[in-house]
């Protein structure tokens, strides 16, 4: 089905707080299914049996792509995987071009990019729901995964706290404003040369301020995880910033989570961890990373049925998120 004007998912603010929700629910529904081998038999089942969905990656992935792939077949449809070898895109052809030939002959774009114009330039030309794989600006299927491994553990959402220590980035951006919608408050600790994104915070702000939760932008790892529930990390150097590893590695020196750092800054005894991966042991100690506190493989196949929320709930139900 394509519908004149497609909505797409290219970010977690373009959500209501009811509507990011229900993608979970749906995420937590699909998991059920799954892990109780009762799929097959679901309504949902095949319903992209016939339709193909394409997944154009410029950039590498492990988590994004298989969860996209073994989606995409549990609901009878065909993943048409595009990489950046493979296809015309910025050599031989725009993004515009691309993006209207695509989409004249598939159902979905799964798309992973650099710059968040790439993404805003490919939905605007797509006839068809276009569903942000990452940009450098958002990951919102991590943060509906990151929604879901919280809710999981700790059951109620509202009230608790989640302290992110790391990079100022793509996966903080959607995953604060997540949490702003569902009534997790928020500590963000970055060093003092990589602040926050000023206009994504400002939205998530906003947000809190109707959700009544708090949000708290510094520069110190101690001060934020200071009663914390959760811990999140990310890697120092995301994809397109390799050229910057030295001076980064530099700037974020003190700012590994460690069970030491827990402690030491008051986290809640039963702290948890998360991480979306790929890691790395800079960011985190191998002691916190596979210990029992650590969410991450849970985490990380979350990130199916997140896709399988998000497929249904943009490619399927063409964003009637109710
Ligand atoms: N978390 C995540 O998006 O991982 P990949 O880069 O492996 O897809
Ligand atoms: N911030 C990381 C996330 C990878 C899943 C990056 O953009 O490379």
């Amino acid at each position: 089905a394509v519908s004149p004007k497609p909505r797409h998912l290219l970010s977690i603010a373009s959500l209501s707080p009811a509507e990011l929700g229900y993608l979970v629910d749906r995420a937590s529904h699909y998991r059920h299914l799954i892990k109780t081998d009762s799929f097959s038999i679901e309504a949902e089942r095949l319903t992209l049996l016939g339709h193909t969905i394409a997944l154009l990656f410029s950039k590498r992935s492990t988590r994004t792509r298989v969860s996209s792939e073994v989606a995409i077949n549990y609901l009878g449809g065909h993943p048409m995987f595009l990489g950046k070898e493979d296809i015309q895109l910025g050599v031989n052809e725009s993004l515009y071009d691309t993006s209207r030939v695509i989409s004249s002959m598939t159902s979905g774009i799964v798309a992973r990019v650099g710059p968040h114009s790439d993404i805003v330039g490919l939905s605007a030309a797509s006839s068809v729901p276009v569903i942000n794989a990452l940009c450098d600006t958002y990951h919102p299927l991590q943060a509906i995964a990151d929604i879901l491994t919280i809710k999981e553990s700790f059951k109620n959402l509202p009230g608790l706290k989640l302290a992110w220590v790391g990079d100022a980035n793509n996966v903080l951006n959607d995953l604060a404003t997540a949490c702003a919608m569902s009534g997790i408050n928020v500590s963000v600790a970055t060093p003092s040369a990589y602040p926050v994104n000023s206009s994504v915070f400002a939205n998530v702000r906003e947000t809190a301020s109707v959700s009544g939760v708090t949000i708290e932008v510094g520069h110190d790892p101690l001060a934020a995880v200071k009663h914390a529930d959760v811990i999140v990390t990310d890697t120092w150097i995301s994809m397109g910033q390799e050229s910057e590893k030295q001076l980064r590695l530099q700037q974020f020196a003190g700012f590994q989570v460690t069970s030491q750092l827990a402690n030491k800054g008051g986290a809640k005894n039963t702290w948890k961890f998360m991480h979306c991966l790929p890691r790395k042991p800079l960011e985190v100690s191998d002691e916190v990373f596979y210990s029992d506190r650590s969410l991450v493989f849970d985490e990380a196949e979350n990130r199916l049925y997140a896709m399988l929320a998000a497929l249904d709930g943009f490619v399927v139900k063409q964003g009637e998120l109710e």
